[in-house]
C-alpha cells in the first residue's frame, strides 16, 4: 500500500478495528461518513461500538444513535467486550440515544444542534435498515438519509452508519442512495461453506484513501473485532 502522497497527510480517526486503520492510511477521514453494511449477525453493532470506544479513549465526545436496539441493549453489548459505556455516560462523554425510526423526519435537525451544542466528534448510527419499515417508499428512505448525511457532513463529525443487506444481496446497501452518498465503504461478510463459517471485512470505497481493496479474515473475540492478515 502507499504510504506517501497527500492522502496520508490528511487528518484521521482511527476505527480501533485491530488491523483495519493500516490498511486505510491510518483511519477514516475525519470528517466524513462511512456505511458499514452486510447481513445479520456480520458485526456491524460490534464495529459501532469498537469505533466509540475508540473515541471515549482518545477523550472524543460520542454520540451513538440506535434505531433498533435499545440503549440498555447496547450498553450490554459493549459490556460484553470490556467496554464500559455508562461510564461515560455518566461523564457526558457518551450520548447514546434510542430514535423512534417514525421520528427519522425530525431528527436530522435535531441532531446537528445537539452535535454543535455538546462538541460530539463521533457519531455511530445503528442502523438504518429499520427505516425500510417507517417509509411508504424507498424514494422517502432514501430522500430522509441523503438529508441526515449531508448534515452530519456539514458537523465536522466523523460518522459511521450501518445498512443490513441479505447476505446473498449483490447491492452495497439497503436503499442503494446511502453509499454514494457516503465518503466510505465497508463490507462485512459471513461465509459458511460446509461444517466451516468465517467472517470477513472488505474496504470497498474510501475517498482520498489510498486503500487495501483486499477480502480479509474477521476474527470475533473477547475484546472485539480484529482484522487478520
Ligand atoms: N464475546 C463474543 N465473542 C465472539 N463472538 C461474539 C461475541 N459476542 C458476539 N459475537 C458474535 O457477534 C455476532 C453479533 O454481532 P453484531 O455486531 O450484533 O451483528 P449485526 O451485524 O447483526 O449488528 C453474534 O452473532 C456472534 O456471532
Ligand atoms: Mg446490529
Amino acid at each position: 500500500m502507499k504510504k506517501d502522497g497527500i492522502s496520508a497527510q490528511l487528518p484521521r480517526t482511527p476505527t480501533g478495528v485491530p488491523g483495519l486503520d493500516s490498511l486505510i492510511q491510518g483511519g477514516l477521514l475525519k470528517g466524513t461518513s462511512t456505511l458499514v453494511t452486510g447481513g445479520a449477525g456480520t458485526g456491524k453493532t460490534i464495529f459501532c461500538c469498537q469505533f466509540i470506544w475508540e473515541g471515549l479513549m482518545r477523550g472524543e465526545t460520542c454520540l451513538f444513535i440506535s434505531f433498533e436496539e435499545p440503549p440498555e441493549d447496547i450498553i450490554a453489548d459493549a459490556k460484553n467486550f470490556g467496554w464500559d459505556f455508562e461510564g461515560f455516560i455518566g461523564k457526558k462523554k457518551l450520548f447514546l440515544e434510542y430514535h423512534d425510526p417514525f421520528q427519522v423526519t425530525n431528527i436530522t435537525s435535531l441532531l446537528v444542534e445537539r452535535i454543535k451544542e455538546r462538541k460530539i466528534e463521533r457519531v455511530a448510527i445503528d442502523s438504518t435498515s429499520i427505516l425500510g419499515l417507517y417509509f411508504k417508499d424507498a424514494f422517502e428512505v432514501r430522500k430522509q438519509l441523503y438529508k441526515l448525511l449531508m448534515a452530519l457532513k456539514g458537523t465536522g463529525v466523523t460518522t459511521v452508519i450501518t445498512a443490513e443487506i441479505p447476505e446473498d444481496s449483490k447491492k452495497l446497501s439497503r436503499f442503494g442512495v446511502e453509499e454514494f452518498v457516503a465518503d466510505g465503504v465497508i463490507v462485512l461478510h459471513y461465509i459458511g461453506v460446509g461444517e466451516d463459517s468465517f467472517n470477513s471485512i472488505q474496504v470497498r470505497k474510501m475517498r482520498r484513501t489510498s486503500h487495501d481493496k483486499n477480502i480479509f479474515s474477521l476474527a470475533f473475540t473477547d475484546r472485539g473485532l480484529v482484522v487478520k492478515k
